[in-house]
């Protein structure tokens, strides 16, 4: 048997490679969500409109999205989105689909949905692999002419490379962009489809209008249920205390301020002159110090300063959550519950990151009546409002609960046990609230429970972007929305027991007073009417009596 050589260090040497960031994730494709055929069509499009809505809301404008997939051949896809945005500026093009880790949003600290700067360039990579064509650009700025793009990614050099590039004399929009891609691809309907991404997107996103034209032709389009624009998550300074002593070290080397004290000022948020005379009192490090000139061992010291200087909580403008009222319009928009209960939970910070956790659950039994008490008091069955929408997210009453994920408005659909809201969701005392919970599991019943993180930065455990790392900060705050929400489904669900129970009890006496009437008339010996008459007595005196 042949045996392999055994290397020098110096064959070895000869071995070694830069690895270009594109092909390292052209082999770990899985990492960014593209491990299987389904999932790719489903992060292609998420990525797609995922950066249409980021951009759309970044420019104050209402988003109007399109859709389209085409199945066209046996495991191939073409993928069109449409955006209303502002569209991106000509020479940008190139590098934002062709160029993996380049995009506006890793550097800021703000709410956005992308962050990492490497969504759509790998969606086109993939595309680029498993077809062979890489994605085609059409954007439009206002003023200027359309430009449509090709675009090939070299992944030796993770470099852009122009395959076309040509005005469009006309194009139907003002301003916006459409991505178009071919890809290897397959199309299921159902739990974590394109489908259901964009049946929550349009849950998270009330003031977005979706039309969907999916692969079996069908047409969908979910309409606004409100004209007006989330609040601008404004741009904020990193907080002290989420600073590395790695990355502080970094700062100090980099920035512009001439002096520490100044330094301190401008390049964090919270800290004003006096808590920096505080931060450096405690670090014994002169105000004037040049901030270029301070040792590893001086930043140490100024490191744990700040840990000990009390510094208020990082501002909240950078953040822009969903706000009860629009998470009760986004469910009862495309979730037909007969009680709802939602709850936004202030602000709170890990590690040195703001973020706000807000829950919304949608609670409705699986079918039939429904009870309910009528202006004279009578308590009356009534047949709840049949669900038009096939799709409909409430289960049955003996199913595990619907879980919604969000981060930043984007609908979580893989690695639901992984997660954060999953965990916080389990060790939370369902039973309390009305609903069945097995040990160690969710809650059993009709119901749909929305959980969504709004932050500067979401701690994904992946870069595909699926699952929030479970930061004891992240599971005390999911927690306490849940309580707080579940709380009042609590209460509303005893409620109904109570009068289900009343009803029972009372139709079963209603049933035998006829019986009562004609035993006292043939004891009694008294007449129809008469018999009549007592038993309408007897109605209004139990009436009178449940009224008591
Ligand atoms: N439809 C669009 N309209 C305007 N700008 C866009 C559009 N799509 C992408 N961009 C710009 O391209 C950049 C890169 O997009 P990409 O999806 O690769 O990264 P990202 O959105 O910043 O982060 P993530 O990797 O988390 O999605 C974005 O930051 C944005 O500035
Ligand atoms: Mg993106």
């Amino acid at each position: 048997m042949a045996r392999t050589k055994n290397l020098t260090a110096e064959e070895m040497a000869r071995q070694q490679k830069e690895i270009s960031v594109s092909e390292f994730f052209a082999k770990n494709r899985h990492l960014l969500g593209f491990d299987n055929p389904r999932k790719a069509l489903l992060t292609t499009i998420k990525e797609a409109v995922d950066n249409s809505l980021d951009a759309c809301e970044e420019a104050g404008i209402l988003p109007d999205l399109r859709i389209e997939v085409q199945q066209t051949g046996e495991d191939r896809f073409l993928v069109e989105v449409q955006d209303n945005g502002p569209g991106i500026v000509k020479d940008q093009i190139p590098k934002i689909f062709g160029q993996l880790l380049y995009g506006s949003k890793f550097h800021r600290m703000r709410q956005s949905r992308g962050q990492q700067g490497i969504g759509i360039s790998a969606a086109g990579m993939y595309g680029q692999l498993t077809t062979g064509k890489g994605p085609r650009i059409t954007s439009k700025v206002l003023r200027r002419k359309a430009h449509r793009y090709e675009i090939h990614l070299d992944t030796t050099k993770n470099r852009p490379i122009i395959g076309k590039d040509e005005e469009l004399p006309e194009w139907n929009l003002k301003h916006g962009t459409r991505f178009t891609l071919d890809l290897e691809a397959s199309y299921q309907k159902g739990l974590r489809s394109v489908d259901d991404y964009l049946k929550q997107t349009a849950v998270a996103n009330p003031h977005c209008r979706l039309e969907y034209q999916a692969p079996d032709g069908t047409e969908r389009q979910y309409e606004r249920a409100t004209d007006t624009l989330p609040a601008k998550a404004e741009e904020i300074k990193p907080h002290p205390y989420g600073i590395e002593l790695g990355h502080l070290i970094k700062m100090l080397r980099e920035t512009k301020s001439r002096w520490l004290n100044s330094f301190l000022q401008e390049e964090f948020c919270r800290v004003g002159p006096k808590v920096a005379k505080d931060i450096l009192g405690t670090a014994k490090l002169s105000e004037r110090a040049y901030p270029s000139r301070i040792a590893r061992q001086e930043a140490d010291a100024l490191y744990r300063a700040i840990q000990k200087t009390r510094i208020s909580a990082p501002p909240t403008d950078c953040l822009s959550p969903i706000g009860e009222e629009r998470i009760l319009e986004g469910l009862q928009k495309e979730c037909d519950a007969e009680f709802y209960s939602v709850c936004t939970r202030p602000a709170a910070v890990y590690r040195g990151n703001p973020f706000v956790i807000e829950v919304g659950i949608a609670w409705g039994k699986p079918s039939g009546a429904e009870l309910e008490v009528d202006e004279r008091g009578r308590i009356r069955s009534r047949k709840r409002k049949r669900t038009v929408d096939t799709e409909d997210l409430l289960g049955n009453a003996d199913d595990t609960v619907r879980l919604l994920r969000f981060a930043n408005r984007v609908p979580l659909l893989y690695q639901q046990s992984a997660c954060a809201v999953t965990k916080a969701a389990i060790q939370t005392g369902w039973k309390n609230y009305g609903l069945q919970q097995p040990r160690g599991g969710l809650p059993v019943g009709p119901a749909v429970l929305l959980v969504h993180m709004a932050s500067v930065w979401v701690p994904f455990t992946s870069e595909s972007k699926e699952a929030i790392a479970a930061y004891p900060e992240i599971l005390k705050e999911v927690k306490l929305a849940l309580q707080e929400a579940g709380r009042k489904l609590g209460a509303y669900i005893r409620k109904g027991k109570r009068l289900k129970r009343e009803f029972e009890k009372r139709s079963y006496i209603d049933k035998y007073i006829p019986h009562i009437g004609i035993g006292l008339q043939e004891i009694l010996g008294f007449g129809d009417q008469e018999r009549h008459d007592l038993v309408e007595r007897l109605r209004d005196s139990m009436e009178t009596t449940r009224k008591i």
